[in-house]
């Protein structure tokens, strides 16, 4: 393992996560920093830009044997970047293994089966460790560090130990699941008292933080009441504040992006190019097995072959960006939505106008709110997702509150945007009669919902979070 990056220790927040914002993309001849994938990085990122901070993760660089790692960039506007790497085994065992085989889909309601294994736990163990000790070497004296996500849930207690100077903050991204599946866990408990080592731990959703102090309760003895559990220290005891903080994003950015004359023109012409303004259908996301992409495909194919909706109408695009792609479960996941995409161009599309445009690969930025622009309805059908940005995304880009957004009642999103048409994706008839129901909706009665979804998301947005997390974490709110 080594450290690269500033070690002046200067930065008021030190920010941990698995990932830094950038990433190495070696798919261009030329290799190169990108933005990271996933909801942590595009909220966050943008989020803490003008602070004083150091993010400290991984650059996703794998080398080879006897190869140089590319050096990172020392700050990236004005935040702070300290890169941790990890070896080829490290990221097989922590990274796909323990983080991506067994807590992504135990946390995500199990809805791929999760494989436990010892040698994986060991290696999420010592990557923690390393996280850990690259954070006790960065962090001020007396400084303020926030943890991120399901990667680094030892982190905290490991941090405490050797830094109890420091002030600690968890967040977790996704869901934290009822404790029924939670212990299931072979090391339930050491991740909770992993957890335990911050002074605030926070979730997307009010369940979530009900679901955590539930599990302290059941699984470990303690008593937790309100927001709050004392958990034993030295020969006393230690407060730690337990409370849901839902994520938002960084709204007038992507307002004042969608109204640039080069994404309105864009947006014009994808329209045009996806056969000539018919209603559009767009869904955006990570190919993850746990967000419905082939829910909706599916329901869309019926729709059209039962005439709910008319293929003269209305036409869809879906994009997926890469993901986790050595990890089998999203490998299988790539070839079932492949296949079901084919199929329904094979029995509804027409020369030069399939029914679903589809497109595997990351996406720039104004492409892609061009493409919100560009909607009529966007579709977010998880079976279970932490909380769901890129609906907040889209709702943010529809500067003249038109469009709809159907929405999964599984998704933290669907607690704050109670105007979206929200949908049960295990229940395609429903998710079938939201499609036509949105595609038949009044402009006024669409405008009506809009508005109130705006009104959301912009008021909670990515700096409300932030400041509101830090905030109760530095004690300021009682
Ligand atoms: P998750 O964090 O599980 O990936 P979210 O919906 O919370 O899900 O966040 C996804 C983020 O990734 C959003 O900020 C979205 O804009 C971005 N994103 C999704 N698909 C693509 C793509 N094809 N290209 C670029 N960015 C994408
Ligand atoms: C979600 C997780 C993040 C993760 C991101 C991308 O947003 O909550 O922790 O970074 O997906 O996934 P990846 O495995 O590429 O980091």
């Amino acid at each position: 393992m080594t450290i690269s990056g500033p070690t002046d220790g200067v930065s008021e927040l030190v920010v941990v996560a698995n990932r830094l914002p950038v990433e190495y993309s070696d798919d261009s001849a030329q290799a190169r920093w990108r933005r990271s994938p996933g909801g942590l990085v595009s909220a966050l990122e943008p989020a803490l830009r003008g602070r004083r901070a150091t993010w400290i993760g991984w650059s996703g660089q794998l080398p080879a044997e006897g190869e140089e790692t590319l050096d990172l960039p020392d700050e990236l506007d004005g935040l702070g970047i300290v890169g941790v790497d990890l070896t080829a085994e490290q990221v097989e065992l922590f990274y796909e293994g323990f983080s991506n085989g067994a807590l992504w889909p135990l946390y995500h309601d199990a809805v791929a089966t999760p494989a436990y294994h010892r040698l994986e736990y060991e290696a999420y163990h010592e990557v923690n460790r390393v996280f850990a000790d690259a954070v006790a070497a960065q962090a001020p004296e007396g400084g303020t560090v926030w943890v991120h996500d399901y990667q680094l849930q030892l982190v905290p207690a490991m941090l405490r130990d050797a830094r109890p100077d420091l002030r600690i903050g968890f967040f977790l991204h996704i869901p934290f699941p009822p404790v029924e599946l939670f212990a299931q866990l072979p090391w339930r408990r050491q991740l909770l008292e992993g957890l335990l080592g911050a002074d605030l731990v926070g979730f997307q959703t009010h369940d979530g933080a009900q679901n955590f102090l539930g599990a302290t309760r059941r699984l470990l003895g303690l008593e937790p009441g309100g927001d709050r559990v004392d958990v034993p220290d030295g020969s006393g005891h230690r407060t730690v504040r337990v409370q849901d903080f839902p994520i938002g994003i960084d709204a007038e950015g992507f307002d004042a992006l969608a109204r640039t004359p080069e994404v309105q023109a864009r947006a014009l012409e994808m329209r045009r190019e996806m056969g000539g303004f018919r209603l559009l259908f767009l869904g955006v996301d990570r190919l993850d097995y746990t967000k419905g992409i082939d829910v909706r495909l599916r329901a869309f194919s019926e729709a059209l072959e039962e005439g709910l909706l008319d293929a003269s109408d209305v036409t869809m695009l879906q994009v997926a960006v890469p993901s986790r792609g050595n990890v089998e479960e999203y490998q299988r996941i790539r070839d079932d939505i492949e296949l079901l995409v084919g199929r329904v161009n094979g029995d509804l599309g027409r020369l030069g106008d399939p029914a679903i445009h589809y497109l595997h690969q990351p996406i720039p930025r104004e492409e892609l709110v061009a493409m919100y622009v560009a909607a009529d309805v966007l579709l977010v059908t998880p079976l279970r997702d932490g909380m769901n940005l890129v609906a907040k995304e889209y709702i943010a880009c529809r500067t003249v509150s038109t469009g709809a957004v159907i929405l999964s009642e599984f998704t933290g999103a669907a607690k704050q945007l109670e105007a979206a048409f929200i949908v049960n994706p295990y229940d395609i008839d429903a998710v079938k009669r939201a499609l036509a129901s949105a595609a038949g909706s009044s402009p006024e009665e669409l405008t009506r919902r809009m508005e109130k979804l705006r009104a959301n998301v912009f008021e909670d947005d990515v700096d409300r979070w932030v400041r509101t997390f830090l905030a109760t974490l530095e004690g300021t709110v009682p």
